[in-house]
């Protein structure tokens, strides 16, 4: 079907999508601007000595900058343009209101309220709000669950970290084809040896710089470290993003004896809708798992975060606000750079086969072959990879956050000593993704963790809050200092809709693909020998998280002997 641009579906996709984050944004805005509250003193319950957020516009961009990742750049476009383009849009956004908004709320509301009593990771809080044993062991899937993903997260980093640097020195100008970016790449990642690259070396050095600048960041804390990282990283982020965008959108047709590769036909690609695609099972799951991916949900990362906002301060707002600036980096500028471009210069039919082959696939080798073909390509390249490292800091050092938190607010350690420690672990586990790479550890490490976990963990906290603490109490405790209300149909959806969302997708997952992949049915024949690593992708798993519930039990028995003495 020759492609002319957007068509009816795809301007209407395009004006409601935008319109709708557009509003949101704006409606945050104005409420931003217009609240005066004259600052109340902190209820104090012996914990005022935390190391709070500084301003409130730190707070909002460091969220943001939490929430706003690779999966905003790389993972939408894609699972965008497989999934039926502007129709994605619907279960996209039915997420967004019925899961995505909802659970920031509650994550936010629970995060404040246990970060006022002193814990900062989701151990402790579920302990404040189920007075039950099990309770504390549940929430260590608040820190296992990011950490992992950090573990994996900053090899990715480190890769957008070298390609800046690839694109700023120009290192693989020259090699015009896909096919030779695939063997840079590739040879990058240490998973062929070649002529772009003899050894594991260099993605090594990057690795390097890449948990050192986390570290700097961790170790300086929220208000001086984390804060400052957001206010300066986040605006710039937002500058690069709309530099790109403008670049996109003027590009046309690259090619005039090719009048079909052109934007509009890229715009139309993305946007235009596919309704019939609505019918699948799986189109729903992707965009419900998009959702978490993307907002940082079902994983205790926004809770250690809200750990730090004082209980006199908003919830209901800032957590609207985050969602908007994530929605707005993710649909509006997210969705207009990358595949948009990749259909202007390779057209529709390869650019179905690239977001086939995955967002890694087009972001470090379709890319990088147009950044060769356009005038200040070596520019735009730098921009693209500094773009996706900014976004890609700014959400790994919220993945360890909540193993420092732990260590600070459960054993009483300095912070120095506990980012020493988690930075130890998360060496040691960021050594083994880069060692075993190839074998698809990676890929086993992101489907229990990074799919299941995520869906899993959030069941636990969203029953936890709305079922146990209860939703009355719960919504009272959001409203604390609220600078907007919610409306009451939340507690409905809160209390009945998420959940069950939830437990539908989960229980899908688990049918369509838990089962296959457990037993490794889902390999292809070539992969066989991949087994022994992908038993050791789960071991190590295993290790984290008995780790992880071994020092949970540790901490609350020297608290029981604290509570004892005195
Ligand atoms: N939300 C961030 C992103 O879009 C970080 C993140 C990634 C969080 C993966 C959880 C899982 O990249």
């Amino acid at each position: 079907m020759p492609n002319t641009g957007l068509n009816t579906s795809g301007w209407v996709s395009l004006i409601l999508g935008w319109g709708f984050i557009l509003c949101l944004a704006f409606f945050c805005l104005f409420k931003l601007l217009t609240k005066k509250k004259p600052a109340g003193a902190a209820a104090d319950h012996g914990h005022a000595k935390r190391d709070y957020w500084a301003t409130r516009a730190g707070l909002i961009l460091a969220m943001a900058g939490n929430a706003v990742g690779l999966g905003n750049f790389l993972r939408f476009p894609v699972k965008a343009a497989a999934n039926g383009g502007g129709a994605f849009l619907v279960p996209y956004f039915i997420a967004l209101l019925v899961l995505g908004i909802p659970l920031m709320w509650v994550e936010w509301s629970i995060g404040r309220y246990g970060g006022s009593r002193g814990h900062g990771t989701t151990p402790g809080m579920f302990s404040l709000l189920w007075k039950h044993p099990i309770a504390k062991y549940l929430g260590a899937f608040g820190i296992f669950l990011p950490f992992m993903i950090g573990t994996y997260y900053v090899f990715i980093e480190a890769w957008t970290l070298g390609y800046a640097w690839f694109s700023a020195t120009g290192a693989y100008m020259g090699h015009e084809s896909r096919e030779a970016m695939r063997h840079f790449l590739l040879g990058f990642q240490g998973v062929e040896s070649n002529n772009f690259f003899t050894s594991i070396g260099p993605v090594i050095v990057f690795v390097g710089i890449t948990l050192a600048l986390n570290y700097l960041f961790l170790v300086r804390g929220i208000s001086k470290g984390i804060e400052v990282l957001a206010r300066y990283g986040m605006p710039l982020l937002f500058v690069f993003a709309i530099v790109l965008v403008i670049r996109v959108l003027t590009l046309g047709a690259p090619d005039p004896a090719l009048p079909d590769q052109s934007i509009s036909a890229g715009l139309g690609f993305m946007w235009n809708a596919d309704f019939s695609r609505l019918s699948q099972a799986g189109v729903w799951l992707v965009a419900a798992g998009q959702i978490f991916f993307t907002l940082s949900l079902g994983q205790g990362m926004i809770n250690t975060y809200a750990s730090y906002v004082k209980e006199t301060e908003d919830v209901t707002l800032n957590g609207l606000a985050t969602s908007s600036l994530n929605e707005f980096a993710e649909v509006i500028l997210g969705g207009t750079i990358a595949i948009p471009v990749a259909v202007a210069f390779f057209g529709i039919i390869e650019t179905q086969n690239i977001a086939a082959q995955g967002a890694f696939d087009l972001g470090f080798v379709s890319l990088p072959v147009i950044f060769q073909k356009i005038p200040f390509g070596q520019l735009f390249g730098t921009l693209w990879f500094l773009l996706l490292f900014i976004a890609a800091v700014t959400s790994s050092v919220a993945m360890t956050q909540p193993a420092v938190a732990f260590f600070v607010d459960e054993f009483k350690w300095s912070r120095f000593k506990a980012v020493n420690w988690t930075f130890g672990i998360l060496l040691l586990c960021t050594a083994l993704v880069v060692s075993f790479y190839k074998y698809g550890f990676l890929d086993e490490l992101d489907f229990w963790i990074g799919t299941l976990g995520l869906a899993l963990f959030a069941v636990i906290e969203v029953v936890v809050f709305s079922w146990i603490f209860g939703i009355d109490k719960g919504f009272a405790e959001m409203h604390k200092g609220a600078d907007i209300k919610v409306p009451g149909v939340f507690k409905f959806v809160i209390k009945y809709i998420t959940p069950l969302y939830l437990l539908v997708i989960l229980g899908t997952w688990t049918y369509q693909e838990a089962g296959a992949k457990l037993l490794m049915h889902d390999l292809k024949p070539e992969d066989a020998g991949n087994k022994p690593y992908l038993w050791g992708a789960r071991g190590l798993i295993l290790a984290v998280v008995l780790l992880t519930l071994v020092l949970i039990y540790k901490a609350w028995q020297s608290k029981r002997h604290e509570a004892a003495k005195s």
